[in-house]
């Protein structure tokens, strides 16, 4: 079963100005238009972080420094599932790299590479969720909006979310 990325291509004016619909055209909306446009593309394709800098009057380089600032936004089509491995100071100490290779090498990612090529899972580094206390921690955005928090992350409960998930996709029981 092949799953495509929650992806389109930017295409006319009038989704544009759908999509900024009650925006007011500031800079300091400039987080909104881009939250925006993700929300629509499902990532932010160059031409729409273009979109959102000139709907808020900004130049493309300030958008594109927030765009990659944030770890919400992705330059990239994400999976229908996103897992993010926090990589800060204390899921870091406590072997999140270890944990994020695990996940590269199971998903079958080369270096660099981030979404599988079925489409339902990208893997990507996290900044801090601010519950350290659980370090390591992993957490996988759902298609439904909902989140799965994974605490004390080792290769053993991820593989078994992974597992979970592809069963779930292919229509089996969990
Ligand atoms: S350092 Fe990972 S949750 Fe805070």
């Amino acid at each position: 079963m092949s799953i495509k990325p929650r992806s389109k291509e930017p295409k006319t004016p009038l989704e544009e100005n759908n999509m900024f619909r009650g925006l007011k055209r500031a800079p300091h909306n400039l987080i909104e238009a881009l939250r925006r446009v993700q929300a629509r593309y499902g990532y932010l394709p160059p031409e729409g972080i273009k979109q959102a800098a000139e709907y808020v009057g900004v130049p493309f380089s300030q958008a594109y420094s927030v765009a990659t600032f944030y770890h919400q936004y992705s330059l990239e089509p994400v999976g229908k599932y996103r897992i993010l491995v926090c990589m800060g100071t204390a899921c870091h100490l406590r072997g999140n790299d270890l944990n994020f290779e695990f996940l590269r090498m199971l998903l079958g990612l080369k270096e660099g590479q981030k979404t599988t090529k079925d489409g339902l899972f990208s893997l990507e580094v996290a900044r801090c969720f601010g519950c350290c206390g659980l370090a390591p921690v992993v957490v996988i955005e759902k298609p439904d909006g909902t989140r799965q928090i994974i605490g004390n992350a080792n290769a053993r409960v991820l593989r078994a979310a992974i597992i979970k998930y592809r069963r779930q996709e292919a229509g089996g029981n969990e």
